[in-house]
């Protein structure tokens, strides 16, 4: 059976940003151990990526091959590849179309577009966010496992990924791992 994970990527307050903070700025010639975790050791494993619109949007325009910048460091190409390449589901509404490359629109209930893909063949299937997508699978329990992603900073603005729940969610701790830029994964899997 495929497995759903949501990537979720918070400050401590539990906020869908991304602040500067002194270490995350600094200039890599390669990925950090934590990037390679979340990205480069699922490339083979992860063959969906969903996000909703506003960050499928965000990562076309950021993160494809075409949005490559100048002088950027190679391994940068390989996860633009990658991004490119893999199966991607834009949730949308209002959008009819899209021009990125082996990407779908869906529509309608959450919980009924994850089991659809549960159905389909495939890897596992990753929920790139953004916030309001991720905040609904933590709210309904949708997600199999949740991989926080958590920054050192207060922010005290942007998205909320905590709110009223639909009931209790239990969650089983499966590894914790520091990263070199004072962030710390979570990995929890939901108990069903
Ligand atoms: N990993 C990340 O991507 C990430 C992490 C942290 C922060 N952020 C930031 O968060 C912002 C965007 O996040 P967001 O939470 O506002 O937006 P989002 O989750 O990326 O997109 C929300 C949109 O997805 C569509 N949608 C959601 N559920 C749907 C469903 N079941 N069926 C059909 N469409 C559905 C709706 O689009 P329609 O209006 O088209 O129906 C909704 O307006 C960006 O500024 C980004 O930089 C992103």
């Amino acid at each position: 059976m495929r497995k759903i994970t949501a990537n979720v990527y918070m400050t401590l307050d539990g906020r869908g940003a991304f602040p500067k903070y002194p270490e995350q700025d600094r200039p890599l010639t390669e990925p950090t151990a934590l990037f390679r975790h979340m990205w480069f050791n699922r490339f083979d494993d992860v063959t969906t990526v969903v996000m909703g619109r506003r960050s499928f949007l965000g990562h076309q325009q950021t993160w494809s091959e075409k949005a490559l910048k100048p002088g950027e460091p190679a391994w940068l190409l390989d996860y633009r590849r990658y991004l490119d390449r893999v199966d991607k589901v834009c949730l949308s509404h209002r959008l009819k179309s899209t021009d990125w490359e082996n990407s779908r629109i869906m529509d309608g209930d959450l919980a009924g577009i994850l089991t659809k893909l549960k159905r389909e063949k495939g890897g596992n299937i990753l929920i790139e966010g953004g916030p309001a997508v991720v905040r609904e699978c933590l709210r309904r329990n949708l997600a199999d496992d949740y991989w926080f992603f958590v920054m050192p900073v207060v922010y005290g603005k942007g998205p909320r990924y905590w709110g009223p729940m639909d009931g209790q969610a239990t969650l089983n701790l499966i590894e914790t791992k520091p990263g070199e830029d004072k962030e710390i994964l979570l990995h929890y899997e939901a108990v069903r």
